[in-house]
């Protein structure tokens, strides 16, 4: 049986998670929900997005204790640049001596939309064309056309990575709700880092977040705001359901 761990957001990994499982069947497992380590699972796939050129931490902590002698496939996804992370994934894995066959990257709508928004065409254009894609790298390895990042892990940007992986919990301090709330606990139900919690009668942002911004983009209300308090562009990958984010399947 193929393990696919996916860590998604808002669901452009789930998609390619998803596109994985169409071709070559398995299970599709939530990584933050997730306290094993792979040994269950013949080969394992991980989907993840790049977070700061780097990875979202949840991954980043599920890969110490993944079993050594498993195959493992990495497919991460972008919003607009790889910056390394590809080579820091691969460094990492060395690291922990894991048995890392191939890692991919794949461009996919950006959600990190807090200050820039991209523009529409451009998210349609991307989404169009994003199944062919992802084909493309399924074949690869289906074929056994394996690819590994040539370049060595840029110590400087892991540097930085490291950083900002540090600095993640402050966006949480940096959320609010507006009066659009209906205190329906959403996000306090999606939240991966168990972050957000509903306390008397408020919606209140922990320490711990990890900058996913999965409150942010799939609030009913719209109603979380980041510091300038505006309601600003939300994305939801329109490919699945939006209900699937976060399940095991
Ligand atoms: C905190 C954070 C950091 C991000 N950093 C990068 C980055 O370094 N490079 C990039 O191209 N995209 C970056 N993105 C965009 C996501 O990688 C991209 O939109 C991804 O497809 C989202 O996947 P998901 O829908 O499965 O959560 C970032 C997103 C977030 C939330």
């Amino acid at each position: 049986m193929t393990g696919i761990l996916y860590f998604s957001s808002t669901g452009n990994s789930l998609q390619i998670a998803q596109r994985v499982k169409d071709r070559f069947g398995g299970n599709i497992i939530y990584i933050p929900k997730y306290d094993g380590d792979g040994s269950e699972f013949q080969r394992i796939f991980i989907v993840t997005p790049i977070y700061s050129y780097g990875l979202p931490t949840p991954v980043f902590d599920l890969l110490p204790r993944l079993d050594k002698s498993k195959e493992i496939f990495v497919i991460q996804n972008y919003g607009g640049m790889v910056g390394g992370a590809d080579a820091l994934f691969y460094d990492y894995a060395k690291q922990y001596e894991l048995n890392v066959k191939g890692i991919y990257t794949i461009k996919m709508p950006e959600n990190y939309t807090l200050f820039i928004v991209p523009p529409k065409f451009y998210t349609k254009s991307v989404l169009k064309s994003s199944n062919k894609r992802i084909d493309k790298i399924l074949d690869k390895i289906e074929n056994k056309g394996y690819e590994l990042p040539k370049a060595k892990v840029n110590i400087a940007k892991k540097q930085t990575y490291l950083k900002n992986k540090g600095n993640w919990h402050i966006i949480g301090d940096r959320f609010s709700v507006n009066d659009n709330c209906v205190k329906c606990q959403k996000c306090a139900s999606i939240c991966p880092s168990k972050n957000i919690v509903f306390e008397d009668g408020k919606i209140v942002f922990k320490d711990n977040c990890i900058a996913c911004l999965g409150c942010y983009h799939r609030c009913p209300q719209k109603a979380i705001v980041y510091l300038d308090k505006k309601s600003k562009y939300r994305y939801v990958n329109p490919n699945v359901n939006e209900d699937e984010i976060g399940k095991n399947s």
